[in-house]
């Protein structure tokens, strides 16, 4: 039975908000951890946010490949920068830092996040793609992880804004090894399972979920982005075909393969 907090199943077309889809998950008594924290965009907020947590991500609530993505990090009161595209900037004020900031974004709503200090590979930060689908047992099923590489000058890891996708054995190497390393995929897998299930639970209609995850140098996961219409095409790039094949054939099975994006990825 749901609980009594559950508000009725809502229509696919309320999914595209980065915002409400943080709200879903921070209602969750074990997913809330591995959120960040996350903010409506204002001048206020910003700056308890640097406050609190030194670097933040700005991103547009209804943003899409890493497109009107911004860095921010606190230095020190003196000195605070922002990074848009392959371009960093710094300023003396948070005043300074703010005014700016308005000129580079767009007219719309945008969230400010806690920054996850993404691992690195080859002094790239990297992170992680997960698609997780109901199979044709009625059952969610991981059928594919990915790692993104960053553009050395970039600050999102997104395929259409120049990262790199690759195995995600290759990206962790540094990191864990052998058995240590299946164990840490797996549960991610299980988080990406969770998760879906839990959006589920909320949007009954939908099949599928990618998962953004971002590692930090503890190896704790963090979920940057629940995608409600992700891609399968990022798991072409791989030379092992399996997960793509699978990925497909699951999601020709929901009837989910010529779907047209109406909303965010
Ligand atoms: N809080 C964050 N900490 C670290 N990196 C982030 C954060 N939020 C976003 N990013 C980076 O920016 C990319 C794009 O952000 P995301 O929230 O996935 O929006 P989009 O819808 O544009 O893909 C992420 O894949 C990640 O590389
Ligand atoms: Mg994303």
């Amino acid at each position: 039975m749901p609980s009594k907090e559950m508000p009725p199943p809502k229509k696919l077309s309320t999914l595209g908000s980065k915002w409400s889809k943080t709200k879903i998950l921070l209602k969750h008594p074990r997913l809330r951890q591995f959120v960040p924290d996350t903010r409506i965009y204002s001048y206020e907020n910003l700056y308890v946010m640097l406050t609190k947590h030194k670097m933040v991500y700005i991103k547009p609530v209804k943003g899409s490949c890493g497109n009107g993505v911004i860095k921010v990090v606190k230095h020190n009161e003196h000195k605070y920068a922002y990074h848009l595209g392959t371009n960093p900037r710094s300023f003396k004020t948070y005043k300074d830092l703010y005014s700016s900031l308005g000129k580079s974004k767009l007219k719309r709503e945008y969230i400010v996040q806690q920054g996850v200090d993404l691992l690195t590979y080859q002094n790239r930060i990297f992170d992680i793609r997960i698609m997780i689908q109901k199979n044709d047992e009625k059952k969610w099923e991981s059928t594919g992880y990915i790692g993104r590489l960053a553009h050395p000058q970039k600050i999102v890891t997104n395929f259409h804004n120049s990262g790199k996708p690759l195995p995600l054995e290759i990206l962790l190497s540094p990191y864990l090894q052998g058995v240590k390393k299946k164990e840490y995929i797996d549960t991610l897998k299980d988080l990406g399972d969770q998760i879906a299930e839990e959006f589920h639970k909320r949007f009954p209609g939908f099949k599928e979920v990618g998962l953004d995850l971002g590692i930090d140098s503890s190896l704790k996961p963090w979920i940057i982005e629940v995608n409600t219409r992700p891609d399968a095409y990022i798991f072409n790039q791989l030379k092992d075909k399996t997960m793509f094949r699978r990925v497909l054939y699951l999601k020709r099975w929901n009837g989910l393969l010529n779907y047209k994006k109406k909303i965010t990825r």
